[in-house]
């Protein structure tokens, strides 16, 4: 997977610049392939149908709602002790936690499978515009305050809880 990350941002990094109203220039038919690093846009892809399982497929799992037991029991551990990768790895999530209904000892639980626990917000205000209009204080009140509750109620060190989602998708001053 690195490798194909690597690879994707080489290609995203070729720096070609156009100046207002100039067109690109064409992209060379030959001497543009991907072992140059280099690949036209209007190229066909290069992952054919008949060799897909060739391929990585990358799946992201996320969730941002409260953890409580019946969710648990019924929809996560059966997805992450039932099924793996296709080497054998474990499934890992990110759960960004918000505080209202969240079972704590869930999230602990989670933790020790090696799943990953990110910061939600402890209100979960589901008002877009609270999110819009919140100020550096609040922001900090939402986010390091649930860190320090996950910290705390579901034992987890503090430097272990890395990730943040903003709640509604909705930056601040935005
Ligand atoms: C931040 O916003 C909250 C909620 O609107 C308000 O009560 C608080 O006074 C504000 N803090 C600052 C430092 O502006």
């Amino acid at each position: 997977m690195f490798k194909v990350l690597l690879l994707l941002c080489a290609i995203a990094a070729g720096p070609v610049i156009c100046k207002k109203d100039e067109n690109a220039a064409e992209c060379p038919s030959k001497g543009c392939t991907i072992s140059e690093n280099c690949r036209c846009s209007d190229a066909p892809s290069f992952i054919g149908k008949a060799n897909l399982d060739d391929y990585p497929q990358l799946i992201s799992i996320v969730t941002d709602d409260a953890m409580k037991r019946e969710i648990h029991n019924d929809i996560w551990l059966p997805l992450i002790s039932n099924y793996q990768n296709p080497d054998g790895n474990p499934i890992i999530c990110t759960f960004f936690v918000p505080h209202e209904y969240t079972d704590y000892s869930l999230i602990n639980t989670l933790y020790n499978y090696g799943q990953e626990i990110a910061v939600h917000s402890i209100t979960k205000n589901n008002l877009q515009s609270y999110w819009r209009n919140a100020n550096e204080s609040t922001l900090t009140q939402e986010f390091l305050g649930m860190k320090k509750i996950l910290a705390k109620f579901a034992n987890i060190p503090e430097d272990q809880i890395i990730g943040a989602r903003t709640p509604q998708f909705q930056l601040a001053g935005m």
